[in-house]
């Protein structure tokens, strides 16, 4: 079984984190939309306290994610066209800021409200804020909410993107995130 990346290839471990998180990323995203429609103010901080625990979850998935790729090499992209190449490239960075974006701005709307960040009961992350700072809470709350608005269109040109491979250019760019592969 292989566990780390060749130039080919993604290790298991690599393949895992991936999934993980984007699990992790659409829950978050679901979980934030129920929060928004929930009904009363008991159902909406019920909610809240949920979106917020699995959120720092998913943080130190995607802080593990981040640091193995880093001691990785990352297996060569099998796109031919250089423009494809490229919009792919940009549709992954734009992903990435989107989800760095939120990891940023909903801790802040907490803390800013001079509330700590409570995870599943067990533990809580005071703000390092000594006060309410009303401003900083509206542009944080506003920054998150108008983020969340790229989230389906970014994830539907990345599916896109990668059932293109599979139907269309019949390599193994799709293939090789959902399965380790031997060597060739
Ligand atoms: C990938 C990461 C995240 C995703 C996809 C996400 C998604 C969402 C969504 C869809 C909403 C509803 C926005 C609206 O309809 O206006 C929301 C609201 C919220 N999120 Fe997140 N979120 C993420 C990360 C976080 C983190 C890390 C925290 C805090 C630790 C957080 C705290 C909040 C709070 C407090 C709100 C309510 C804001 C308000 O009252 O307007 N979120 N999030």
């Amino acid at each position: 079984m292989q566990i780390r990346n060749t130039r080919v290839a993604y290790g298991w471990i690599a393949i895992a984190l991936h999934w993980i998180s984007a699990v992790g990323v659409v829950g978050l995203y679901l979980l934030g939309e129920r929060m928004e429609a929930a009904a009363g103010r008991a159902e909406k901080l019920q909610a809240q306290h949920l979106h917020v625990s699995v959120a720092v979850l998913l943080f130190t998935f995607l802080l593990a994610r981040l640091l193995w790729s880093a001691s990785q090499p990352a297996p060569r992209p099998l796109e031919r066209q250089r423009a494809l190449r490229l919009a792919a490239k940009v549709v992954q960075g734009l992903f990435l800021l989107m989800i760095a974006a939120l990891l940023i701005t909903g801790p802040l709307v907490i803390w800013s409200a001079g509330r700590p960040i409570e995870v599943f009961d067990l533990f809580a992350i005071p703000s390092p804020f000594a006060t309410r700072l009303d401003g900083l809470h509206e542009a944080a709350e506003e920054i998150h909410g108008a983020v969340t608005k790229l989230f389906w269109p970014l994830i539907v040109l990345h599916v896109a993107g990668a059932l293109k491979h599979l139907l269309l250019n019949r390599d193994d760019t799709l293939r090789r995130m959902l399965w380790v592969r031997g060597a060739p």
